[in-house]
């Protein structure tokens, strides 16, 4: 039986079968309202496992806004917000985004879709886990988008090679999605983070360190 056939295949293969069926349409957010998002069909978005595209709006403003020399993201998917954040360093003319997809067959994926983008020179796209990839340097700018029960250990990770001035963004962290949401509070409890919970349909936090700041 073909992978996306099987009767209990992954919800990743599956968004992916949906993704490739929509072709690059943009459709209204899939996420239901929320208190502090109580009209989320007022956004767009392309699949349920790609951020919504006001976000990645967000992501390549933020990206031309700040000027990064390293982006690191974790969660792949089909590399769409990895591409953003691309367009907006080939923009910016310097930097770099490391991508991390643990999954291998979405990781093929990811990566036929943007070795046709032509913005390979700004991405570096690596099949592993957050959890265990090693970086290099100091990140200017930290997108946290894969497996929601892991996000508070890949901030904690990677928190001592964030930037004292860098932006970190943790997606997902709606009251509904509540798991990333009291990560986040958790964080800024215990003197991590100070956050601000942009009120999107599936939640956006962007976070600075504490530790560093002047
Ligand atoms: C929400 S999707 C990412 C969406 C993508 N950032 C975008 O907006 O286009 C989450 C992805 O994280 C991957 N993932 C889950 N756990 C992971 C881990 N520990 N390390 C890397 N990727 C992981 C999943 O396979 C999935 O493809």
């Amino acid at each position: 039986m073909g992978l996306f056939g099987k009767k209990y295949a992954k919800q990743e293969y599956k968004v992916m079968a949906q993704a490739e069926r929509a072709q690059g349409a943009l459709q209204p957010e899939y996420h239901r309202a929320t208190p502090e998002c109580p009209h989320p069909e007022r956004w767009h978005m392309y699949d349920s496992m790609t951020a919504e595209a006001e976000v990645l709006e967000f992501l390549y403003t933020l990206v031309t806004t700040i000027k990064p020399e390293l982006v690191v993201e974790t969660g792949s998917f089909l590399g769409v917000s990895t591409l953003w954040i691309a367009k907006a360093l080939k923009q910016n003319g310097f930097g770099k985004i490391i991508s991390c997809e643990y999954d291998p067959v979405v990781f093929t994926s990811a990566k036929e879709k943007l070795e046709a983008s032509g913005l390979m020179e700004w991405i570096e796209l690596r099949n592993e886990s957050s959890l265990e990839m090693k970086i290099d340097g100091t990140i200017d700018l930290f997108f946290s988008d894969s497996d929601m029960p892991i996000r508070e250990k890949e901030v904690e990770r990677f928190l001592p090679q964030i930037r004292s001035t860098g932006i970190i963004l943790i997606h997902d962290a709606s009251s509904h999605l509540k798991t990333v949401r009291d990560a986040a509070f958790r964080m800024e409890e215990n003197g991590w983070l100070s956050c601000v919970f942009l009120p999107t349909p599936r939640g956006l936090v962007i976070a600075q360190k504490r530790e560093g700041r002047k």
